[in-house]
């Protein structure tokens, strides 16, 4: 026994002594990191192990958004300013060159916190999918299959479903309008986006405004779970997150299900030599490669493009919706000008045309605008794997670059009066932004639905003009939430009134 006891304790200072070791070692190493950077100016540290980790904690319990520090940072530091969490260094690019230089070239992949965007909690979300997908070739494999499906020739031929389905809300607000009640925007113009990108990705009808769905609130969940998960490597492990993270995973387990149950449906239509259309659910079953030799990985790699496609496809698009229509409840004259546009392009017309959307230029500048003001997908990283010279600092190798389109679409230096919502400053003959507004990012990597994404805006909010009048409710906010993507918090209740009613 008392062998026994002496063999046991000696085990147990050995084990903390070999625990003491690496903490020293992880310190020295901490050292070691902060005198190769803090020669790049950035804000004092909160700690020396965790460095700025904390105000990111800070701001995420109080529900703050993280990117108006990024913009003060920006303000008082410079166009590259450090940020240290732990022993990783994350610089935050604003000024254009470098923002150009890095988003532009092939050779900067998207960085380390993709990872944590593949898997919530334990579970495969979006995976190797397009959007998180870090390595070039597979990147590139799957870009070149789903291109052709955001060719303008093929967007044209989506028009009649755009329309269809945006008659359907016209139908809602009809309904809102005649009852005298009021209608959150925000909810409303997520059940058209869902029911168009289920139609023409998938090929499949959900009626979202007539049938409950549980899509809305389970994108919601995964994508709130993402922001934690991403901005607290603790989240998951403390006991008051649990009941958070168990339903978090239990959305994500709803979404993949039904990708799987779809691409199942879909490839019985196909061996039953049904004609299927060629949509997204096509090529995302074509780019896993053949049925004979499909692995569990190809199997795993069609469900992440899945839910890349139904969450990319219709979340931000929402967003920058509500926000438009939240901007225009305070510019009347924005909004008169607005209609008279529509009016001159489409007048009683029901079925809008891609050529009509060419037209709608002052409703294109009011879209950009939203997006200066609310990107609503607002930042993007890459990894820098070589020593890199911006704006005249050395940086060496081994740091993420963090770009952020909000951050500099409110910085004075680039935009006059930042807050103003103007859409002048997206006027044809104005001078184009040079690398201080990207809300689709830039370069490879940039978005590949932006195409699709401003034809549906564009759309919705021209039958929008055209028929209604909207006022914002009484005790509803400006302000915005952080749910993965930007929100308006409030979600923008509107009171709606059909546009002939005199009151
Ligand atoms: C207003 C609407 C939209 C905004 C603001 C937006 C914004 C963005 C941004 C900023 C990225 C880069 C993400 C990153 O760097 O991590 C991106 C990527 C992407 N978006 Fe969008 N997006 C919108 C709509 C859409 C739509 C409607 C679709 C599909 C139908 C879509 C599909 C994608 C895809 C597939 C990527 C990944 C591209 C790649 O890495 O090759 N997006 N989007
Ligand atoms: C409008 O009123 C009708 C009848 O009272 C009701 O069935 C319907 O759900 C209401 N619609 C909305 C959008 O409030
Ligand atoms: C929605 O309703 C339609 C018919 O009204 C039905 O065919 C479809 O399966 C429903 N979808 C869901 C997801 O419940
Ligand atoms: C943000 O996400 C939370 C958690 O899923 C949800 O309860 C809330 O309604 C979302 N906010 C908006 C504006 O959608």
């Amino acid at each position: 026994m008392a062998v026994l006891y002496v063999i046991l304790s000696w085990t147990v200072m050995f084990l903390l002594f070999l625990a003491f070791i690496a903490f020293l070692s992880f310190c020295l190493y901490m050292k070691h990191i902060h005198n190769k950077y803090d020669h790049i100016p950035g804000p004092p540290r909160d700690s020396f192990l965790f460095g700025h980790s904390p105000s990111f904690l800070r701001a995420l319990k109080n529900d703050e958004v993280i990117f108006d520090t990024f913009l003060e940072w920006a303000e008082n530091y410079g166009p590259v300013c450090r940020l240290n969490l732990l022993h990783y260094v994350v610089i935050l690019v604003t000024c254009p060159e470098g923002t150009k230089e890095i988003l532009m070239s092939p050779k900067y992949p998207k960085d380390y916190s993709y990872k944590r965007l593949s898997q919530l909690f334990g579970l495969r979300f979006l995976g190797n999918g397009l959007v998180t997908t870090q390595d070039h070739e597979l990147w590139y494999k799957q870009r070149r299959i789903m291109d052709p499906l955001f060719s303008s020739l093929y967007l044209r031929g989506l028009m009649d479903t755009f329309n269809e389905r945006a008659e359907k809300l016209m139908t809602k607000l009809v309904e809102v309008a005649d009852n005298q009640t009021e209608a959150s925007m925000l909810r409303l113009v997520n059940f058209v986006t869902l029911d168009v990108i289920a139609k023409v990705a998938f090929g499949m009808d959900l009626d979202m405004l007539k049938n409950k769905s549980v899509f809305p609130d389970a994108i919601q969940k995964c994508l709130k779970g993402m922001v934690f998960n991403i901005r607290d490597i603790f989240f998951q492990y403390k006991p008051k997150n649990r009941p958070f993270v168990k339903e978090v995973r239990e959305a994500c387990r709803l979404l993949r299900t039904t990708g799987a149950q779809w691409i199942h449906d879909r490839k019985t239509a196909m061996q039953n030599g049904e004609d299927v259309s060629k949509d997204i659910l096509t090529q995302i079953i074509k780019s896993a490669g053949k049925e004979e030799s499909m692995t569990s990985e190809d199997e795993e790699l069609m469900l992440d493009n899945f839910v890349t496609f139904f969450i990319a496809g219709q979340e931000t698009t929402t967003n920058q919706v509500a926000f438009c229509i939240m901007e225009l409840t305070r510019h009347p004259d924005i909004l008169e000008k607005l209609k008279k546009e529509v009016d001159d392009v489409i007048g009683m017309k029901r079925d809008i045309s891609y050529d009509d959307l060419g037209k709608l230029v002052y409703l294109s500048q009011v879209l950009k605008e939203t997006l200066r003001i609310y990107p609503t997908a607002p930042a993007t990283t890459r990894d820098v794997p070589n020593d890199i010279v911006i704006d005249g600092i050395h940086i060496p190798k081994g740091v993420a670059c963090f770009f952020s389109s909000y951050v500099t679409g409110r910085m004075d230096k680039f935009f006059k009066d930042p807050l103003k919502f103007d859409p002048d400053r997206f006027h044809p003959d104005a001078p184009k932004p040079y690398y201080c507004y990207y809300p689709f990012s830039l370069g490879p990597r940039s978005c590949l639905g932006q195409t699709f994404a401003q034809m549906e805006a564009k759309l919705v909010m021209a039958k929008l003009l055209q028929r209604f009048d909207f006022t914002l409710s009484p005790g509803q906010t400006f302000d915005i939430v952080d749910n993965g993507t930007l929100r308006p918090k409030s979600g923008v209740v509107c009171s709606v009134r059909h546009r002939n009613d005199k009151k």
